[in-house]
């Protein structure tokens, strides 16, 4: 079979058009670039000559590579030139009515077969068709910046894209190496799509001085495994791009989610677009430099001096407490792990010990830590030995009535002055709090699963803890070895109250049948370097405890886009809880 168009021409060769090109000729094509004036022509290929050097000072190319590669780039500054091409991708600057333009003079000067591709981010695609006479053979073709990194790119039908051209233009994606994954005419596409709701989500919740910038990227960091902290990728795209491609989406869905946060406005009219102008969230030793100058490093530190916490009380004997007795024992506390019965508090410590002979045979713990470790964990069986410990971190069913229980058994038992934390992921703290006598002294601990292995903890204070109790927590986690971060207690927090939204949307954009789980979650690692697509994701978590954070995120926020997707709650309905029932977004059982 023939290759797919074998010339190509690339029209505008900034960022975006200049990679595409060199992508392009790589392939073997021939490589018709255009510019929009004989000097920027001039600076362009002045661009691909020292890209293509770069790439051999690399050695991801040959130096003869590089010379067959460039002999098979022309550049010019007449859009005529493009007569002779199979296929063109407009990578023009990101305005309507320029690609508009383009788009109308390319339909004169190319045959009526050549494919006419726009690389545009946010525009409507149908809208830069519709400047043509021939709409069937245009679509989107939406490349990753840097080009020769990002393996993603979008393939955009709209209503009139006809089948062939769309497998034509995906055939040609993978010639390239690349993963083509198919979307929709609409504002943001899939990866855009999902991602720039929650890195507005993220603005908005900083501008809340909900937790500061810090706190807010390396939670998302530490506690989902992102390549960057949403606030650090914004400052990384541009906050003026950000807000373009939110007033996009917003204008297409009149979701209030997507209503660029009026801090992004602000940024902009101040000129703080993020790295490119020297400051946006952060600020850079310099424009264009990735290093922030006025980023804290390090896990939040308290303003207050904290209490001294020596022996630690533990309650439950699942996953989380008897990960969180190891995160303790392994930093040198002595651990009471407290179950409702003796024979729970010993398989607990059956289980931590497995845990702590796992890391042995890792060789990430010696023999003498683990049994160092082991024999600071001392199991009981009622609550009623914790008496003299300094703190007590809860992890015990996620039900209200039994926290609170729990919190008014141990407000009896526990000496006065020690710390009551709790690790629920989505009650109200304070709740837990008030069923004590000492609100001052409960706080939240909102460990990650698999807690030995997680390194953020979110420190979530009511508005009853004590400052010196705030003070402890923070203290006492970077100490074992955790990277603290503050936030105010209200639901999600700050991981889950970013996470979760975004997992919703995903759920929504299949239930509209607006892409795939598998070109979704290939969109999402690809494109943002996210560990695990949304659906793996959800899969992994259970769609029930999903199912119920998005409940209580869209009780606690009454936001109409936080609504769980209908498409999640069937599936739970269904008994399709993901990878513990076999079944949740995929079929594990047959796989
Ligand atoms: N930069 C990114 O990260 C990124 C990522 C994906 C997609 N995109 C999209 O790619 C497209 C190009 O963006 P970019 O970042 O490369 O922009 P850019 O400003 O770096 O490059 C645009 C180039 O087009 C040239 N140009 C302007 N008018 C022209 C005309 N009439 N004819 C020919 N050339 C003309 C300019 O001289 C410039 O070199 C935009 O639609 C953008 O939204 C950008």
């Amino acid at each position: 079979m023939e290759r797919p168009f074998p010339t190509v021409a690339v029209v505008g060769l900034g960022t975006m058009g200049a990679g595409v090109a060199v992508a392009v000729a790589r392939s073997g094509r021939r490589v018709i670039g255009i510019e929009a004036t004989e000097d920027s022509a001039a600076r362009a290929l002045a661009r691909i000559e020292e890209a293509t050097a770069h790439a051999v000072d690399r050695e991801r190319i040959t130096a003869g590579e590089r010379t067959a590669l460039l002999a098979r780039i022309s550049v010019g500054h007449a859009l005529t030139a493009a007569a002779e091409a199979d296929l063109v991708i407009e990578e023009v600057p990101e305005q309507l009515e320029l690609k508009r333009e383009v788009f109308a003079e390319l339909d004169r000067i190319c045959p009526e077969d050549t494919v006419l591709a726009t690389g545009t981010t946010a525009l409507s695609v149908t809208r830069i068709a519709a400047a043509t006479a021939r709409p069937e053979r245009v679509l989107g073709l939406h490349f990753f910046n840097p080009v020769h990194t990002m393996k993603l790119v979008e393939v955009v039908r709209t209503v009139l894209t006809s089948p062939q051209t769309a497998e034509d233009a995906a055939a040609f994606a993978r010639d390239l190496g690349k993963e083509p994954v198919a979307a929709g005419d609409r504002a943001g596409f899939v990866v855009n799509g999902l991602l720039f709701a929650y890195l507005n989500q993220a603005a908005a919740m900083y501008e809340s001085r909900y937790a500061s910038r810090e706190d807010i990227d390396a939670a998302m960091r530490l506690g989902c495994g992102l390549p960057m902290g949403p606030l650090a990728l914004l400052d990384l795209i541009g906050v003026d791009t950000a807000r373009t491609v939110l007033e996009a989406m917003y204008e297409q869905s009149r979701d209030k989610l997507h209503a660029p946060a009026p801090i992004l406005g602000q940024l902009v009219s101040a000129g703080l677009l993020g790295r490119k102008s020297g400051r946006g969230f952060y600020t850079y030793e310099a424009p264009g430099s990735s290093k922030a100058v006025d980023a804290a490093t390090g896990p939040a530190r308290a303003k207050v001096p904290g209490r001294a916490v020596h022996t630690v009380g533990v309650c439950g004997s699942g996953t989380m407490a008897t990960g969180i007795a190891e995160v303790f024992a392994k930093a040198g506390h002595p651990v009471l792990l407290a179950a409702r019965s003796q024979e729970k508090a010993d398989r607990a410590k059956a289980q931590l010990a497995k845990s702590l002979e796992r890391s042995v045979a890792k060789g990430r713990l010696s023999g003498e830590q683990r049994d160092a470790a082991l024999a600071l964990v001392t199991p009981v069986g009622q609550y009623s030995e914790l008496a003299e410990v300094d703190l007590v971190v809860e992890a015990v069913a996620e039900d209200l009535a039994v926290k609170r229980e729990l919190f008014a058994t141990l407000d009896k038992i526990v000496r006065p002055g020690a710390v009551l934390a709790t690790t629920t992921s989505s009650l109200p703290v304070i709740s837990c709090a008030t069923a004590t006598s000492r609100p001052q002294d409960v706080i939240g601990m909102h460990f990650f699963n698999p807690a030995p292995a997680m390194k953020l903890v979110e420190v979530v204070s009511t508005v009853l803890t004590a400052p010196d109790v705030t003070a402890t927590v923070l203290e006492l986690t970077a100490k074992v070895r955790k990277h603290p971060v503050e936030c105010g207690d209200r639901a999600g927090f700050i991981v889950n109250a970013l996470l979760f939204p975004y997992l919703n949307d995903a759920v929504r954009m299949l239930q509209e049948h607006y892409a795939t789980v598998d070109d979704i979650d290939t969109a999402m690692k690809l494109g943002c370097g996210y560990p695990m697509g949304p659906f793996e994701l959800l899969d992994v978590v259970g769609l029930d405890v999903s199912l119920t954070i998005e409940q209580v995120l869209h009780q606690e926020f009454r936001e109409p886009g936080l609504a769980a997707a209908p498409l999640l709650e069937h599936l739970v309905a269904a008994g399709c809880l993901g990878r513990k029932t076999g079944r949740g977004f995929r079929d594990h059982a047959r796989r």
